[in-house]
């Protein structure tokens, strides 16, 4: 038993080092500029959906009224259009820069998870990602209309409709990231981009 122990020990150690080098190079040598190679782009994905958390549900039960789904959508066009795209598909050269690129949210990947983790995901951002947190910037009822509006954006049907409607309200317009906004509202200060290039949360490695 002792041989075979200490062979498969050894075995073990170098195959992980190897696997574990390979992996750690070609993550320090690269650019975050260069897109992520398949395998990577699955790999991180996958990482993060092992498990986000409910949020739990609303405290007052929020209707998924057209009128909801209106101030959703005119929120998300604002402060989520810019890398999500209109259509919410991210469908961009911008989108698609990212590393991980921007999610596609009319994706089934996406659309899986349920009401409560979408918030989560609103709420809390995905840390090593460009999608940035709300909590504070957003509040609660705001996120859910969101949420629910994301669903909407994966039924052509209803967003079509909704299409239709935000244009006639003159909402149908991203903000550009970095943008200067021009209708003056008095919400000014809401972080309506967040700047997607620095991670600083992810540690000092110097
Ligand atoms: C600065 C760019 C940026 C902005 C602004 C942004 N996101 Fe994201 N978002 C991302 C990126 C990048 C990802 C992909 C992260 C990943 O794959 O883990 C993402 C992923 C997501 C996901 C899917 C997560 C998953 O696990 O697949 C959801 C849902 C989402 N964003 C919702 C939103 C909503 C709602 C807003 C606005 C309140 C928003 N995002 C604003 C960049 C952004």
């Amino acid at each position: 038993m002792t041989k075979q122990f200490w062979l498969g020990l050894v075995a073990g150690i170098v195959i992980c080092g190897v696997v574990g080098g390979l992996f750690g190079v070609s993550m320090v040598g690269k650019k975050a500029t260069v897109p992520p190679s398949e395998f990577e782009a699955r790999f991180v994905n996958y990482l993060k959906t092992i498990r986000i958390p409910e949020a739990p549900a609303p405290s007052t039960p929020i209707e998924v009224s057209d009128e909801n789904l209106f101030e959703g959508g005119e929120r998300y066009n604002r402060h989520c259009a810019a890398c999500h795209d209109l259509e919410g598909d991210a469908d961009s050269d911008f989108a698609k820069a990212f590393n991980p690129p921007v999610a596609d949210l009319t994706s089934e990947e996406v659309q899986r998870y349920s009401d409560g983790q979408l918030k989560r995901i609103v709420d809390s951002g995905i840390r090593f990602t460009g999608m940035p947190g709300w909590k504070g910037a957003l509040d609660e009822t705001t996120q859910w209309k969101i949420v629910y509006y994301m669903r909407a954006l994966a039924d052509s049907e209803k967003a079509e409709r909704l299409e239709a409607g935000l244009k006639a309200r003159g909402k149908w317009e991203m903000e550009a990231p970095g943008g200067d906004h021009h209708q003056g509202e008095g919400e000014e200060h809401e972080r309506a981009h967040p700047e997607p290039e620095h991670h600083h949360e992810s540690g000092h490695e110097h």
